[in-house]
């Protein structure tokens, strides 16, 4: 394994991040295809092994369950100061908004319960997981610097957002007047065949030394095999990751065709190809795994370089997408509504 620096932080992470989305209890969340306790401890298990240190969960994973099956797997495999644990917090829910809990509250109770769940006491990376509309900028930097300042998390990161949001509309900006914590990661959704984050993101973290840990690096599958060879519960049952990507499967699977043709070339799997690519963009994308070979796959990506004709041959086909996924659907109008992401069943700490 490679490591490197997260950003602007002390982190040393490994060039790999865990995705932890997939592991959790199914009968209690978004996705009915997620692996249970014992399935998740032997991929934490045999990523340890493989030296990866850095992982990647959510308060909305599972109603909290992805969190409490890796903070068990993490306390029983390894020491704690030897990994990088990253969680997520939401929005406001309109219950919450209509009770008056601020958002400092808010983010303080969203902590607590993360950390219950892990059974950690601190995080080292917390990250706002989607821009909250519907409470001030000011609220959320405050509220994260005050639970860096405690000690619950050494940095904090945000995902799903435009640069505008992290640049324009101030939040970091906004933190260094005040001598708060400020972003030192974007977690967005970027991959061979969604390449939105080059507009604007990629250079504006480049400038800033902002990491950059992309989300569906293999795009929930789709840059693992070829279009048809899926036949597994999540390429059936994973409504979201359809969402996100049936729509463009067309333009998309000249790609993945490409895809295919290297790793033949080089005998490796399509998965590396698509990590390696990738790997020359990021600081570490996260790479989910439902099963153990998975996670062999992605940590083999990192030894693999890519021509810059590879890399051409790769790119050469794109053309811009609409958005999909959260930012698709977390729009200042689509504030109050319903969404698919939310707490759960979990009962929340205070
Ligand atoms: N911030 C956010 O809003 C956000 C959103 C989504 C995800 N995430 C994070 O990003 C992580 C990864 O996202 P993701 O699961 O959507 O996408 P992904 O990493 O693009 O795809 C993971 C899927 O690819 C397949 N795969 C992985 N390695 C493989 C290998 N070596 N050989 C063959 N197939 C392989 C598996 O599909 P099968 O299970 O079908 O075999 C696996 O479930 C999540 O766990 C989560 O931590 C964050």
């Amino acid at each position: 394994m490679k490591y490197t620096k997260l950003g602007n932080s002390e982190l040393n992470v490994s060039r790999i991040c865990m995705g932890c989305m997939g592991f959790g209890d199914a009968g209690r969340g978004q996705h009915s295809w997620t692996i249970d306790e014992e399935h998740t401890r032997e991929i934490i298990k045999r990523g340890l092994e493989l030296g990866l240190n850095f992982y990647d969960t959510a308060i909305a994973y599972q109603s909290g369950t992805s969190e409490q099956y890796v903070g068990r797997a993490l306390r029983d495999f390894a020491k704690r100061e030897d990994v990088v644990v990253a969680t997520k917090f939401l929005p406001r829910t309109q219950a919450e908004i209509e009770q008056g809990i601020s958002g400092q509250q808010h983010i303080e109770n969203m902590v607590n319960t993360s950390l219950q769940n892990l059974g950690m006491d601190y995080v080292d990376l917390y990250i706002y997981h989607m821009w909250d509309w519907q409470t001030p900028i000011e609220d959320i930097m405050d509220g994260l610097n005050r639970i860096v300042k405690a000690g619950k998390a050494r940095y904090i990161g945000i995902s799903n957002c435009f640069a505008w949001q992290m640049q324009i509309a101030k939040a970091n900006a906004l933190a260094d007047k005040e001598g708060f914590a400020t972003f030192i990661s974007i977690q967005g959704h970027y991959n061979l065949i969604f390449r939105e984050e080059e507009r604007e993101m990629v250079p504006y973290c480049q400038e800033e030394n902002i990491a950059l840990t992309p989300y569906s690096a293999l795009a929930s599958g789709r840059l693992s095999r070829l279009p048809g060879e899926g036949g597994t519960r999540r390429a059936k049952e994973d409504a979201y990751a359809k969402f996100k990507y049936d729509a463009t499967a067309a333009q998309d699977n000249v790609i993945i065709a490409r895809v295919a043709e290297l790793a033949e070339k080089y005998g490796v799997t399509m998965t590396e190809i698509s990590l390696a690519w990738l790997l020359t963009k990021v600081t570490s994308p996260v790479v989910g795994a439902t099963k153990l070979h998975h996670i062999e796959g992605a940590a083999n990506a990192v030894d693999l370089e890519l021509t810059p004709e590879d890399i051409l041959y790769l790119e050469e086909p794109y053309v811009p997408h609409p958005l999909a996924g959260v930012m698709a659907q977390n729009k200042p109008a689509a504030a109050k509504e319903k969404h698919v992401w939310s707490t759960g069943d979990q009962k929340i700490r205070k």
